[in-house]
């Protein structure tokens, strides 16, 4: 098993990479720092507020939304799929294929930034914010997390396990082994 504090390194390893990442998902800007500075100027400050709330009420919290982010980007990019609900003809998604926590409490922070600007902020970018917040609130640090990435239509529950990092890689193995669809480095 990993120890505690190599778990949290790799979980900054990944932020650092979501932070330099070119996702797939990008909208033509691709992804720019401040991307609703105009659109919806309260979006990451709202996002921010109810994350700490929430982490305040329940710290495992935080670890539940990195994780979310951490698998969405995993399959096609960091582009929201891992929130797609199944349907009759499409019953298995990346969210019937492993059990993750907090989609509760994503419709929450959602419903909070709808309630500010509705219909301008994609979930991908909201999945992308909130993992960003709570590594901050859990004693990591924070940075500007680009934003403008488009939610996909698409959930492939085949893909989830698919090149997925080991959990005992190091920080630098993990680098190294996360599928270019995740993140593209730029070192
Ligand atoms: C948003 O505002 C910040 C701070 O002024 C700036 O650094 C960033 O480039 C802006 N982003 C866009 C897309 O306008």
């Amino acid at each position: 098993m990993a120890t505690a504090p190599s778990k949290v390194v790799v979980l900054m390893a990944f932020m650092a990479a979501a932070l330099s990442s070119v996702s797939m998902a990008a909208g033509p800007a691709g992804l720019q720092h401040g991307f609703y500075n105009s659109s919806c100027p309260k979006a990451e400050d709202t996002v921010r507020n109810v994350v700490q709330g929430m982490i305040r009420n329940d710290p495992t919290m935080g670890a539940a939304f990195v994780r979310l982010f951490f698998h969405d980007c995993l399959v096609r990019g960091c582009d929201a799929s891992i929130l797609l609900d199944p349907t009759t003809s499409k019953p298995e998604t990346e969210k019937t294929t492993i059990p993750l926590r907090g989609y509760d409490a994503v419709n929450k922070i959602k419903d909070a930034v709808e309630a500010v600007c509705p219909g301008v902020v994609s979930c991908a970018d909201i999945l992308a914010f909130a993992a960003r917040d709570s590594t901050c609130a859990s004693g990591g640090f924070t940075f500007h997390m680009p934003s403008g990435r488009l939610d996909g239509f698409q959930s492939i529950a085949d893909e989830v396990f698919q090149g997925i990092p080991s959990p005992r890689f190091s920080s630098k193995n993990f680098l190294i082994a996360s599928p270019p669809r995740a993140s593209t480095l730029r070192t």
